[in-house]
């Protein structure tokens, strides 16, 4: 039997791999635009399974499924019997004799990864504690879509080393983009996750390099980039974190460290005067908008790309 194709980080990819889907994420983008129908997964039916709350994820995945031909059940953790205890692996089993694709956004990735080896369907990662790949590339889209390029350029990742730091230092170091991240001690990104861009790095040839100074990340970068303070999960810590990120928000005067060009970025949802200020994720140089706007075309490349058509 073909051993079935997961997405569940954007190690799953090569770099050819990644390219393909920039670029299958450009021409789907720009067939919807002409209204050219593009029904590449007719009749295929997503499970997208949610144990935490999305906006974008949900709609990206959802209305791309509609536009591709096919269709998308949304499975709530707690109205699957999952949420009573069946477990991942016998959930896996089951979806996979109904659906033809899975999307999971759950806590621990160890799960994310359980449910990938029972399933005979692909299961793409749409979050987990350690990873947000489907974010990565479409953050990936949007800087090649802004720069024409992403080899060379420079990334400054400002904040908590979260889920979407680590996806971001992935696909940065595969794709040749110098990354250079500063977080409050104790907010680091995970070692391992450093570990494996910096081994990627070596092979493209790409600087990653994980900091403190938010100042001198910024210093020069193409693109600016920051998530919240507390993630999903992580509410609790929130007053904490407050106070231990106070030198790490995105102000006009960071941005001055930047390049004339730069652009700032935000996977969403955002909270303005705590991880950015309102004047910079609401100015000219933020990307915010076409960035959540344009996972709705990488979404429908990575499902196109795993389902073989
Ligand atoms: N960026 C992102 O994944 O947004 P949602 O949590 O709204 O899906
Ligand atoms: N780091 C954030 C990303 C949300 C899309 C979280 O996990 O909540």
């Amino acid at each position: 039997m073909e051993e079935v194709k997961h997405f569940t980080s954007v190690q799953d990819l090569t770099k050819e791999e990644m390219m393909r889907i920039l670029e299958k994420s450009e021409t789907l983008k720009d067939k919807l635009a002409k209204g050219e129908p593009h029904e590449y997964v007719y009749g295929k039916t997503l499970g997208m399974i949610f144990a935490k709350p999305s906006t974008r994820t949900r709609l990206s995945f959802e209305t791309g499924m509609t536009q591709l031909g096919g269709h998308a059940i949304y499975l709530g953790w707690d109205t699957l019997q999952l949420g009573r205890g069946e477990t991942i692996s016998d959930t896996a089993k089951t979806l996979s004799g109904y659906v033809d694709i899975i999307m999971a956004r759950i806590f621990e990735h160890e799960n994310l990864l359980e449910l990938a080896r029972n399933s005979t369907v692909p299961v793409i990662n749409g979050l987990t504690d350690l990873l947000h790949p489907c974010q990565a590339v479409a953050d990936l889209f949007t800087i090649w879509e802004e720069k024409e390029k992403l080899s060379k350029l420079k990334l400054a990742y400002i904040g908590d080393g979260n889920n979407v730091c680590h996806s971001l230092l992935l696909g940065s170091a595969k794709m040749g983009m110098d990354i250079h991240v500063a977080t409050p001690p104790g907010y680091e990104p995970n070692e391992n996750i450093v570990e494996d861009a910096k081994t990627q790095g070596a092979k493209t040839e790409t600087v990653v390099n994980i900091g403190r100074g938010p100042e001198e990340a910024a210093k020069d970068a193409d693109v600016v980039y920051t998530d919240v303070i507390a993630s999903m999960g992580d509410e609790e810590e929130r007053e904490q974190r407050l106070k231990d990120f106070q030198e790490y928000q995105v102000t006009s005067q960071l941005m001055d460290n930047a390049a004339k060009d730069a652009i700032f970025m935000h996977c969403l949802p955002a909270h303005r005067g705590e991880e950015v200020s309102a004047e910079v994720i609401d100015g000219p140089q933020s990307v915010v908008f076409q960035q959540a706007q344009n996972r709705l075309h990488t979404e429908k490349a990575i499902i196109i790309s795993l389902l073989g058509f």
